[in-house]
């Protein structure tokens, strides 16, 4: 790495920087933890929660670390008591503000405000204030459910709307104590430029955005076991957590994996995300399918379905040579499957006739 031999001190550690790059980012790779509720690597600071302030020499007020630029020379400290105070009194403001009971405010998502305020802890307990936030109670979309009464107005989910997924579905709306989430209007998502992928549901920090599936199920997402898998819907390889309630076998809903961490950095589709009913459906078939002598389908097992799949490529092959037959994948596999499916047809079935849908 490139650093032009530029440094900042940060709790007197001597660290290197990158042009572009903030104190925020220069700490977390030494592993100088700086809390905070409205950062994601993904999207550009907005410095809504103040959570991240540090002192810094030469500046009478503390300075957010999420938007603050590197500069040679910089003396930043992030472990006074003052800082500490600050973090504990914001989060004693945020908590006045939103669901101060844990296991309430967390009956869905996780909350990361929570987890901090059990961190740091709060400097005292501050009584609610009067919640102005009007939310959208006619919003009838399937997925996505927006809790006033839980925002602390981070415009996490609105950044990603903006920057990730590009379509601006929802913005900041009201000014002051009215600060809420909206749409044009107030529309439904439906009705919006939304594409439901669910990713404001991800981000929020507060379980304000929350998913109306997984809420109606009932189970904390705590509860629920995660089980990390690839997506199926294309070839892309997006990891997806299958979030699961053991007792009852269920999938309840599904998240993505933090951002950095695999392809899709955090991010999912609609179908990736919402789409996951058809796990559990009636008509899912869960067995092999042969025709009988009559033509009609019954159940088999996997070694007999094969077996008569082998026998009839076989046949076509004996009958009509290796060039008769030809192997069409799916681009809902995965890479190591589709590269499996043109190694039977090359090395099992001696033939070149291989495709795969998203090649067309
Ligand atoms: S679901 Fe996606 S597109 Fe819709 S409002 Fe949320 S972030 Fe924007
Ligand atoms: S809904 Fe969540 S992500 Fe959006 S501003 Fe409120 S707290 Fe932040
Ligand atoms: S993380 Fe820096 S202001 Fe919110």
């Amino acid at each position: 790495m490139s650093t032009n031999g530029k440094f900042v001190v940060i709790d007197g550690n001597e660290l290197s920087f990158e042009d572009g790059e903030t104190l925020l980012e220069v700490a977390a790779r030494a592993g100088i933890e700086i809390p905070t509720l409205c950062y994601d690597p993904r999207l550009s600071p907005a410095g809504a929660c103040r959570m991240c302030l540090v002192e810094v020499e030469g500046s009478r007020l503390m300075q957010p670390a999420c938007s603050l630029e590197a500069a040679p020379g910089t003396v930043a400290r992030t472990n006074t008591p003052k800082v500490d105070r600050n973090r504990r009194f914001l989060l004693s403001l945020h908590l006045a503000d939103t669901i101060q009971d844990r296991e309430t405010a967390e009956d869905n998502n996780p909350s990361r405000l929570h987890d901090l305020a059990e961190q740091y802890g709060t400097a005292g307990a501050w009584r609610p204030v009067d919640r102005r936030r009007q939310g959208r109670p006619s919003d009838t979309n399937p997925f996505i459910e927006f809790r006033p009464d839980r925002c602390i107005a981070c415009s996490l989910c609105t950044r990603y709307c903006d920057q990730v997924e590009a379509v601006s579905a929802i913005t900041l709306a009201g000014r002051g104590a009215d600060t809420t989430i909206s749409t044009a209007d107030g529309i439904a998502l439906t009705d919006s430029t939304c594409e439901l992928c669910g990713g404001c549901v991800d981000v929020c920090p507060t379980g304000a955005m929350t998913e109306k599936p997984a809420l109606a199920w009932g189970k904390a997402e705590r509860e629920l076991e995660k089980v990390r898998t690839t997506c199926n819907f294309c070839g892309v390889g997006c990891q997806l957590d299958l979030n699961v309630d053991r007792e009852a076998n269920r999938v309840v809903k599904v998240t993505s994996p933090p951002p950095g961490t695999t392809v899709n950095d955090g991010n999912l589709c609609v179908k990736g995300r919402f789409a996951n009913d058809f796990i559990h459906h009636d008509e899912r078939l869960k067995v092999p399918l042969v025709r009988d002598e009559e033509g009609n389908f019954r159940e088999a097992t996997w070694d007999e379905a094969l077996d008569r799949a082998v026998a009839g490529l076989q046949g076509v092959a004996e009958r009509h040579g290796d060039d008769a037959l030809a192997f069409v994948s799916s681009s809902r596999c995965t890479g190591e499957e589709n590269y499996l499916v043109q190694k039977m047809a090359r090395a099992a079935f001696r033939t070149h006739n291989v495709h795969q849908c998203a090649a067309t």
